[in-house]
């Protein structure tokens, strides 16, 4: 009984704020940053946990090459409620004002690091990040069969 209320606390922990996080994180983003590839800005599948300015095909700025945190809790709340006092004349114009709003994504850019568990566990939110992962075009690729009939007789 213990180990399935444990279970389930697991559970939610891993699933809601990465919920609200991806969410953000779509809508704040996506539009330069990609998880597995690079846009305007760096690919961050696994930015938690890793150095800096450490995609080695992306380019940087001067500015944040210099930074030498590893990217945690504490230093990604910095950089995202400011990237410009972390690392001036940066190239990410963008800033998260709202506190809970930069935990949630923090919580997501976490456990993007641990994908795999993460999918073991949460089967549901898997089929999210492949939803969200799939290009627009195939999304709305399937036919509907009924209109796909009355287009044919
Ligand atoms: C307008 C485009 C833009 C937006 C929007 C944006 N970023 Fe960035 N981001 C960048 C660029 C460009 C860099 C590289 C900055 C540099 O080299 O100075 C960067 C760098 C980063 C880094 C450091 C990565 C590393 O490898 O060291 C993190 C973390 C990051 N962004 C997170 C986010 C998050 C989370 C959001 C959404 C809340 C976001 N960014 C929104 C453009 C953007």
């Amino acid at each position: 009984m213990l180990a399935v209320l444990a279970g389930a606390v697991t559970l939610l922990a891993l699933s809601s704020p990465p919920e609200h996080g991806k969410d953000l994180f779509a809508r704040r983003c996506s539009g330069c940053h990609g998880l597995d590839t690079n846009k305007e800005g760096p690919r961050l599948r696994g930015v938690y946990g890793r150095k800096a300015a450490s995609v080695a095909d992306f380019e940087y700025s001067e500015s944040l090459k210099k930074v030498t945190v590893r990217w945690d809790d504490a230093g990604l709340d910095k950089w995202l409620t400011d990237p410009d006092a972390m690392a001036p004349g940066t190239d990410m114009a963008f800033r998260v004002a709202d506190g809970e709003e930069r935990t949630a994504l923090i919580a997501y850019l976490k456990i993007l690091e641990s994908s795999d568990v993460a999918r073991a566990l949460v089967p549901a939110g898997s089929r999210l990040v492949s939803t969200l992962l799939r290009p627009a075009t195939q999304r709305n690729a399937a036919p509907e069969k009924g209109r796909d009939e009355s287009l044919t007789s």
